[in-house]
């Protein structure tokens, strides 16, 4: 499963973006308004931290069909292209207008806020590039985030869309993994549910113990020093 991170915060997507093997970076209006100030600059800045190759998705604000239009546009214009930015439209009748207009001229569409699988199948039909269900949103309120996952995934097998789910929303690692399970093709993650993904104390602890075995064995000499001589 691909993974993207899901922040606007610059120290962690540098962060992030050197460490760890991560496609992109997604936004939402709540993402940036943690953020404030210029966020335009803030969204070039993101841009010139991940470089031209990976995908950036920005939602849109407008309600209005020309306006979702227009704005969707411009998000693309000033953020790359129409291979590595995409822009993030809810799941709404107007935003399947916005969507099927978008994607016939070659933009790459995210259908968000994607509660069902229903909803995701109408996306995806309407040319979204990416569905993105909100996992801990619906296990929250007792839904089956992982489960709305798993349906999603198998529609989209059967129907052979090149649609993509791009699951978002989570609040555990253990989420992220159910859904890899179930044929989740990306998942957007948040910094500390990243974090989570590659801690282990039970890591920590066996590098301790190959460090105190190597120097009651060596003591500092290192392997590369070995080797050169
Ligand atoms: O980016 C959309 C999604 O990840 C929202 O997450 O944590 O606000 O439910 P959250």
């Amino acid at each position: 499963m691909r993974i993207i991170l899901d922040t606007a915060n610059l120290d962690d997507i540098r962060y992030f973006n050197e460490y760890f093997p991560i496609e992109g970076v997604t936004t939402n209006p709540t993402i940036l308004s943690k953020e404030g100030g210029d966020i335009i600059s803030h969204l070039k800045e993101i841009r010139a931290i991940i470089g031209e190759d990976k995908e950036l998705h920005v939602q849109v604000m407008e309600t209005e069909f020309d306006k979702i239009v227009e704005e969707a546009k411009a998000i693309v214009a000033l953020l790359g292209n129409k291979k590595n930015t995409f822009v993030k439209i809810p799941a709404t009748p107007v935003g399947l207008k916005a969507c099927m207009a978008l994607s016939k001229e070659g933009y790459g569409i995210t259908v968000t806020a994607v509660l069902t699988a229903a909803q995701a199948m109408l996306a995806s039909n309407a040319g979204a590039a990416y569905v993105a269900p909100y996992v801990s949103r619906l296990e929250n309120i007792c839904a089956d985030g992982v489960g709305t996952v798993a349906d999603i995934a198998e529609l989209f097998s059967i129907s052979g869309t090149d649609c993509q789910i791009l699951a978002a929303s989570f609040k555990t690692a253990k989420e992220v993994l159910d859904c890899a399970v179930v044929g989740c093709h990306t998942a957007t993650i948040g910094s500390d549910v990243m974090h989570r993904l590659i801690q282990h104390t039970t890591t920590d602890t066996s590098i301790a113990g190959f460090e105190k075995d190597w120097k009651g064995a060596f003591g500092e000499k290192t392997i590369l020093g070995m080797i050169k001589g």
